[in-house]
């Protein structure tokens, strides 16, 4: 790819993950021009960018990935050079209560992208790149062993995870049937600062913090393989740049952990922080009714990515834990805006708990 001057769309940027690679793409490449299409549903937040929003190489354009004129619009006036496409509804339990609305968003939205980009570049694909960041849920649920492989046959359980299979696979055919140069990453569990407080780690940060149940779904024993968001930024900065067209790379922690067992340490940790004696906060976990569907493990051999590109996690589970306990206890305002208004009836909704 292009590394002199580019101008790159990254959609989703307000987001959890999208806002740490704006950062990274904003501050590493100040002579590239960074757009970044958001559309600030719930899981949206432009605090997340707050240090720098002022940067003169960065733009910030509000707008709906599922409108197909508005998409076309703003592919013509800015003229991109490349895409990293992160926009999307990205919550399993959401998908579970309204499909519909990942299907717009993560199948309709994806193809308007691919159709505006293949328009502006179809004359010449020299030095373009539409880049998809996907998921490890497209590959289902694994038995107690084995691990997830770029080969591993598609298998999606739930209406996210088979939306956003549905994407990838578009983005697949656009390259085969019309020459589009893109590349795809199928990543595991992110964690870190800034992440919605839907999703578990942030969930039991915010309960813990409150003194509210913590609940675990099922039996607890679903396990995940959670990787920093920070070494994901690096790894997608990394694939953008140096990955091969027409390729697919998994990224993953080498980290799995039991849901339960996450938990727990979740406890000790913030026990330490919060200078609880030690169990105060394991006396919240709550065993509630599993979610539907709910794929019992993921983990991702990511030894493609490591050789070919060199990446691997260059922060430890504890580390990264920590810091994240970090930022939600020095940023109670982040917390406390996220969750006041719809997120209260979201929450009566999904756990019925107060
Ligand atoms: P997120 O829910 O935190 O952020 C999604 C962002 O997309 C939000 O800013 C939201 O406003 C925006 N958005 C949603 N619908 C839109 C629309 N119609 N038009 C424009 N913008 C819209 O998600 P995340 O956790 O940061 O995930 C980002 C991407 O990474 C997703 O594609 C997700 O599938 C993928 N992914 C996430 C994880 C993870 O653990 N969080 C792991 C692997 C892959
Ligand atoms: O694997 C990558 C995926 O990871 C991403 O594609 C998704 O966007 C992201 O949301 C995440 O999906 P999960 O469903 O694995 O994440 P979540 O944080 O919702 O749940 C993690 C595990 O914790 C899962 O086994 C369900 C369980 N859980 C979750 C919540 C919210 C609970 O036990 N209780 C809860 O309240």
């Amino acid at each position: 790819m292009n590394t002199t001057s580019q101008r790159v769309l990254i959609t989703g940027g307000a987001g959890f993950i999208g806002s740490h690679v704006v950062r990274r793409f904003v501050v590493n490449y100040p002579n590239y021009y960074i757009y970044n299409l958001d559309a600030l549903t719930y899981a949206g937040n432009l605090e997340n960018l707050k240090d720098i929003e002022n940067q003169s190489n960065y733009t910030f354009i509000k707008g709906d990935i599922t409108d197909a004129s508005f998409i076309d619009f703003i592919f013509k006036k800015y003229n991109f050079d490349g895409v990293i496409h992160l926009a999307a509804e990205s919550h399993v339990d959401r998908s579970i209560t309204d499909p519909l609305a990942f299907v717009k968003t993560n199948v309709i939205g994806t193809m308007n992208l691919l159709n505006a980009a293949k328009e502006l570049w179809k004359d010449d694909f020299t030095g373009k790149r539409f880049y998809h960041i996907s998921t490890d849920e497209v590959y289902g649920s694994l038995g107690e062993t084995g691990l997830f492989k770029e080969d591993t046959a598609y298998d999606p359980n739930s209406p996210y995870s088979a939306s956003k299979a549905s994407s990838d696979h578009f983005v697949r055919a656009y390259g085969e049937t019309y020459g589009l140069p893109y590349v795809i990453t199928n990543c595991s569990n992110n964690y870190g600062p800034n992440h919605f407080p839907e999703k578990l780690i942030p969930l039991f940060i915010n309960n813990i913090i409150q003194n509210k149940p913590l609940p675990v779904y099922g039996d607890g024993k679903q396990t995940r393989d959670w990787l920093f968001v920070i070494d994901h930024a690096l790894a997608i900065d990394l694939v953008f740049h140096k990955g091969k067209n027409h390729e697919t790379y998994n990224i993953g922690g080498f980290n799995e952990w039991k849901n339960i067992d996450l938990v727990k340490l979740l406890c000790k940790l913030m026990d330490q922080k919060l200078n609880r004696k030690e169990g105060e906060s394991e006396k919240l976990i709550t065993y509630v009714k599993d979610r539907p569907g709910h794929d019992l493990r993921y983990a991702i051999d990511a030894n493609k990515i490591k050789k070919e590109l060199g990446w691997e996690p260059s922060v430890t589970f504890e580390d990264g834990l920590v810091n994240t306990i970090e930022w939600y206890l020095n940023n109670k305002s982040w917390l406390n805006n996220v969750t006041s208004g719809s997120y209260k009836d979201y929450y009566k909704k999904q756990y019925h708990l107060n």
